[in-house]
Order: structure tokens, then C-alpha cells, then sequence
């Protein structure tokens, strides 16, 4: 019997339009671009023999490949990633950080960052993050906020943002390194969705750019590798190698990494780097025209709208009426054409598009949502009719009236905001013990989820995708925290605790 191929080479068979990871799109751009490369994958799966070089003792093929990358993003070193992003914020926050160190950490971060901080035992002060009035969506952290926090705390030892994000929105980091320059404080950015950032200028510049010292990212989410490939630079900037331990740095990548780095991965990445230096440019500017089409021709309906958003390769679409959530919409993407995204969250769906995507992928979005619009748009104009003639049962004919169509179907009522809880204003300031001490504390108990109201947890919560926890271990438990999970259990896909039911908790006695 054989169980994991089968599967997904159904699945992948039978997917037409990919608007998810990785950034190859099903191998279409590498089969356009790199026909012999695509064809040949299981020949170049070898180990380090003779001319291969080491990836873990870079003198070769592998340091070249490196130092073309470190040329793309200008930094003054970059080292490839056989386990992610994932690894590259694990390698940073246990080099750079000590058992204690305290730590600026933006709270709506990836879980990697949360288990740097249970690895290296770091004490993080978190900094929450605003939130956007209208879409409720994170905004990163405030510039301000942050340097209240460096003024009074002058053992702070670095700062851990994560921009930009999943949605497309990015921090202006600029204001951030300015701060941690000034203050002598290393700044770390995950920018695990920002690999791509360089083929235009109407993408958020990269973190480098903007004075970051330790950039990671995810090559494969947005530039086209293969999953897992990811990249750690370091900044170009005066004096760099006496802010950042380069060599404690390396040798925690060395022990956290496989022995027996993919060649796979690595000719990914050079591939992918290749693709990026030579028609790069050229693909992203047609990709961000193709969105920009798309954008426009729906700018004006009723059903659902597109989020603002900087990177605009991240296409997040948000529905304006109650009848059609996001998971509904994930769902009819999927299930009637074949179009798969990246993930829903409670309100709308987030396609990730990468220059690996065409014409095509495009053509076959907008036919969907124009059959959207048409289905839902019905169904908004039967619902208003029935509540007119309720009120008005004199009236034969009635009229919509468009701008009762329009209050119907918007949801930018600021209070109704507000109540309505996501993953980023669930977050409040609960931190009692470090992640570290809750995940080693020997005084535990585990309860039911639903009567853990108020004490410690020793357990992460996370909606998956995006990755970000609503609960770290060390965290007091919330009444929002527990109302988040019960009503969302049916329709997002919630990780962390050991009991996959979602039923019970481990807490902390203390
Ligand atoms: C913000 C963020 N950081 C880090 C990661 C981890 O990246 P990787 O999958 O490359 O390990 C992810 C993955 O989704 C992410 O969304």
C-alpha cells in the first residue's frame, strides 16, 4: 500500500488554478522556464560527493548561488534554509538571544517566533498590534509605542516584527530600525511573505532596505522553490558584524539543520534566483497588471471587495454580505471551479498569486466571481424585497432602492467591528509567565477548554492558516479565547492543543 503519493498526485492532477503555495504554481513556471530541470527532479536528489560542495561549509557551487542571492536583496550575507523560514527565526532568536534576554516580540507573530522564545528562553515584552478600523486586520505595530517600551526598559536586547503580513499589509520598518539603531537593539523581520518584494518598485520595499539587521524569508511561498527553501540575511550596514553574533548565528544554523541538506531544495532556490535576476521584473509587472485588471472590474458590487492592501500580490477578498462567509467562499472557489486559495478566515479568502500564475489563472478567477456576484447579488435583492414588503404591505411593486442594497450588504458598522472577534483583536496583553516556564512547568493539570477561563495555559491555540496563535503557553485564558474556538471549530481549522478534539487544556497550577 502506498499512502502519501496516490493522494496527492490525485489532488494535484486535478487542480486547475493554483492562488496558494508555492510560488512554481504546480511546476508551471519551471516547466516553461526549466523544462529538463522539472522533468528531472529525482536525478539531482543527491549528497555532498565530490564538486556538490556543502551547504554547511559553503567554498562552491552552493557559495556562489548564495552570493547571487545576496546581490538580489543586497545584503551582506545570505545563507539558504532547508527548514523554512521556520528555522532561520529559530537560528536568530537562539544566537542572538540568552535565557532571560527580554525582547520586544510584535504578538500576532508566527508560532515559530513563540518557539524561539521556549528554545532560547527569552523573556518577551509584547507589543500588540493596531488594528485596522474597517477590515479589523492587523496594522503591525506603532512606532511610538515601541519607543515607550525601549525608553523605559534599557536591558531590552532586540526587537521580532513580521511584515509583511499574510494579508499583504506592510510596517514601515524604516521608523522601526531607526529606533533600534538608535537604541542598540538588534531588529529581526520575519518576512516569510515578502521574498518578492524586489522584482517591482510598487511593492513594499524589503526590510534590508529599510534598516532591518536580520531578514527571513520564504522563498518558496512567493518566488518559485520548493516548499521549505528559505533564505536568513544579514544587513549590509555599518558596523553590522558587532551588532549581530554571525558566528554563534551560523552554528546554531549548522545544529538545527539536516546534516544532509536537500539538493532538491538548493537547486530550487539557485533556480528560483535565476528565474528572479532574469525575467523576474517582466513577470511581476504583468502579474500586477492582471490584478490590478481584476480589481478594477470589481470594484463596484455588492457581494464582496477587495482589501487595500501594499503587497498587492496578496489578493484578499472580503465578503460584504452575512449569507456568504469565507469559508463558503473558499469553498465554492474549490469545490465548483477548481480554484484553490490559500486560506479563508472568517470573513473572506486570501489567494496568494506569484509571477508563476497567468493570463489564464485570471480569466478563470474573474468568470467565478462574476458568477458569484450574479448568485449572491439575487439572494441579497430577494432577502431586501421580502423586508420591504413586510413593512410596507400596501406596496405592490416594489423598488430597490440602491442604497438600501448597499446598507444591507456593508459591514462597516464600527460597534458590530468591534464585537466581532479574529485572530489579531482577540489578542490582549495576558502574558504571566514566559513561554519557557509554562512549557517546562511540572505543577499542571489539564481541564476543559470551556472552564479554563482565567488561568495559565501551558498550550498554544492556532487557526491554521495563518499560523498565528491566539493563545502562547504562559498566557492567561480569555472568555474570547474560549468563545473564538467553540464558534469557529466547524469552519477554521484550529491547531496547538495536544488534545486534537479542542476539548481540554493543560494548565498551569502556579
Ligand atoms: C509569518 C510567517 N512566518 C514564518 C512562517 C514559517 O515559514 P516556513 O513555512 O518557510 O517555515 C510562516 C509560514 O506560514 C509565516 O506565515
Amino acid at each position: 500500500m502506498e499512502y502519501i503519493y496516490p493522494k496527492i498526485k490525485q489532488i494535484t492532477d486535478n487542480e486547475e488554478v493554483s492562488f496558494h503555495v508555492p510560488g512554481h504554481k504546480n511546476g508551471k513556471i519551471l516547466l516553461k522556464y526549466e523544462e529538463e530541470y522539472a522533468k528531472e527532479l529525482y536525478k539531482i536528489d543527491t549528497t555532498e560527493i565530490n564538486g556538490t560542495d556543502d551547504l554547511h561549509d559553503a567554498k562552491e557551487i552552493i557559495m556562489h548561488s548564495q552570493i547571487r542571492a545576496s546581490k538580489l536583496y543586497n545584503s551582506y550575507k545570505t545563507y539558504f534554509l532547508v527548514n523554512g523560514t521556520t528555522v532561520g527565526i529559530l537560528a536568530s532568536i537562539m544566537s542572538q538571544f540568552k535565557e532571560n534576554d527580554k525582547v520586544v516580540v510584535q504578538r500576532d507573530c508566527h508560532k515559530a517566533v513563540i518557539n524561539g522564545l521556549i528554545l532560547s528562553g527569552a523573556r518577551p515584552i509584547y507589543i500588540y498590534p493596531k488594528i485596522d478600523k474597517r477590515t479589523n486586520l492587523s496594522l503591525g505595530i506603532e512606532s511610538l509605542k515601541l519607543e515607550e517600551i525601549l525608553k523605559k526598559d534599557k536591558d531590552i536586547k532586540g526587537v521580532i516584527i513580521s511584515s509583511p503580513s499574510y494579508y499583504g499589509i506592510a510596517q514601515d520598518i524604516s521608523k522601526i530600525s531607526k529606533l533600534t539603531d538608535e537604541y542598540k537593539k538588534i531588529l529581526i523581520v520575519d518576512e516569510a511573505h515578502g521574498a518578492h518584494s524586489i522584482l517591482d518598485d510598487k511593492l513594499p520595499k524589503t526590510s534590508l532596505e529599510q534598516g532591518a539587521d536580520i531578514s527571513i524569508m520564504s522563498i518558496h511561498k512567493t518566488l518559485p522553490s520548493f516548499t521549505q527553501s528559505s533564505v536568513l540575511h544579514i544587513n549590509n550596514k555599518e558596523d553590522i558584524t558587532k551588532k549581530i553574533d554571525i558566528d554563534r548565528l551560523c552554528m546554531y544554523l549548522k545544529m538545527l539543520q539536516s546534516s544532509s541538506p536537500s539538493y532538491l531544495l538548493m537547486t530550487s532556490l539557485d533556480k528560483a534566483f535565476k528565474i528572479a535576476e532574469q525575467k523576474g521584473k517582466f513577470l511581476m509587472s504583468k502579474l500586477l497588471k492582471e490584478i490590478k485588471k481584476i480589481k478594477e472590474y470589481f470594484k463596484n458590487n455588492n457581494v464582496f471587495e477587495f482589501l487595500d492592501n501594499d503587497d498587492m500580490t496578496k489578493i484578499y477578498i472580503k465578503t460584504k454580505i452575512n449569507s456568504l462567509n469565507g469559508k463558503k467562499m473558499h469553498d465554492i472557489l474549490e469545490g465548483r471551479y477548481n480554484i484553490i486559495p490559500e486560506f479563508h478566515d472568517e470573513k473572506g479568502v486570501l489567494l496568494v498569486t506569484s509571477i508563476g500564475n497567468d493570463e489564464k489563472d485570471f480569466s478563470k478567477l474573474k468568470r467565478a466571481l462574476e458568477e458569484i456576484i450574479k448568485e449572491y447579488d439575487i439572494k441579497n435583492k430577494s432577502k431586501i424585497e421580502v423586508k420591504a414588503s413586510k413593512t410596507n404591505q400596501k406596496t405592490k411593486k416594489i423598488k430597490i432602492n440602491q442604497n438600501d442594497k448597499i446598507k444591507e450588504s456593508k459591514e462597516y458598522n464600527e460597534d458590530e467591528l468591534k464585537k466581532e472577534k479574529n485572530i489579531f483583536n482577540i489578542l490582549d496583553d495576558n502574558l504571566v509567565l514566559t513561554p519557557k516556564e509554562a512549557f517546562n512547568t511540572k505543577s499542571k493539570q489539564i481541564i476543559k477548554l470551556k472552564d479554563s477561563v482565567n488561568q495559565i495555559s501551558n498550550e498554544f491555540i492556532i487557526p491554521y492558516p495563518p499560523g498565528i496563535p491566539i493563545l502562547v503557553p504562559g498566557e492567561r485564558i480569555t472568555k474570547a479565547i474560549i468563545d473564538y474556538v467553540i464558534s469557529n471549530k466547524d469552519t477554521i481549522n484550529i491547531l496547538g492543543l495536544k488534545d486534537d478534539t479542542n476539548t481540554n487544556i493543560e494548565v498551569s497550577n502556579s
